[in-house]
């Protein structure tokens, strides 16, 4: 079993999304992760991916806000959903309210997605937050309407990003593997043990899901004098143990 993770205060976990402030070392890892992301969804019947790990609090939601910052950089539109429903982050990491979202569209409660989405949170950045906590968050992403849901951005948007809960906790992120392009899997460093990280691969073998990529964090977390010093790395096709490698037959 993993580490506990400590969180931190929702003021401190706001420093981690990219910004101006951001030190150069960092947006240039997360430049190096999209173009790496950009080739590995070049083959993909759309370009929705799917952002998880193997357990809680390994920086899924921050990261995959970054990658969909980054990714709009660019001046790709790009959306980020928000489907944790069971913990969701992205509204406060954003300040955005949260009345509305994906659990009140995929509820029925409100049935014109274009009004729930917030527009232009960041340029060329469209959010849709999870909505409040619904009962049944496995029932409504397996849902026809979030089917219907998926096809409608995927054409809309050029890149979609999905936040979800863990693989070996919950299995959301499984449930959306037949209307996405893959998955881009989380792992921290000196935290996420290969037990997990193959028992996760396993899951996602037989639940006939795909992994588009590994972005690997907090990487070099110890220096020699002690001092903390977070890195990303971004490297796809899992065969060849994080090590880069690109893979042509991704499709
Ligand atoms: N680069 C970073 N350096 C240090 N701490 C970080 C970094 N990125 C995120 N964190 C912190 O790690 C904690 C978990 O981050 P995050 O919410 O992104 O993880 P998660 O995998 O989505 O968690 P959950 O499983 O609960 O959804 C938060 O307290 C966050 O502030
Ligand atoms: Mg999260």
């Amino acid at each position: 079993m993993a580490k506990k993770q400590e969180r931190l205060p929702l003021s401190r976990s706001k420093e981690f999304v990219l910004s101006e402030n951001t030190r150069f070392v960092i947006t240039e890892a997360y430049k190096t992760a999209r173009t790496n992301l950009i080739f590995s969804l070049a083959p993909c019947k759309n370009k929705i991916a799917v952002v998880t790990s193997c357990s809680p609090a390994e920086g899924k939601s921050t990261n995959c806000l970054n990658l969909a910052i980054t990714m709009a950089q660019m001046g790709a539109s790009v959306l980020i959903i928000d489907a944790d429903m069971r913990k969701p982050v992205l509204h406060a990491l954003l300040d955005l309210e949260n009345k509305t979202g994906l659990s009140t569209v995929l509820g029925g409660i409100t049935d014109d997605v274009a009004k729930v989405i917030k527009p232009k949170v960041r340029p060329s950045l469209d959010v849709l937050t999870s909505g409040p906590i619904p009962p049944n968050p496995a029932e409504l992403l397996s849902s026809k309407k979030m089917q219907l849901l998926l096809e409608l951005v995927g054409k809309h948007y050029e890149y979609v990003f999905i936040d979800t809960p863990p693989v070996t906790v919950v299995s959301d992120a499984f449930l959306m593997n037949k209307n996405t392009a893959g998955m881009i899997f989380v792992i921290k460093e000196n935290h996420t043990n290969h037990g997990a990280i193959n028992d996760a691969l396993e899951r996602i073998k037989m639940t006939e899901g795909k992994v588009l990529g590994f972005l690997k964090t907090n990487c070099g977390s110890q220096s020699r004098r002690g001092f903390k010093n977070y890195g990303y790395k971004y490297n796809y096709n899992y065969k060849y143990k994080y090590e880069y490698h690109s893979n042509s037959n991704n499709g």
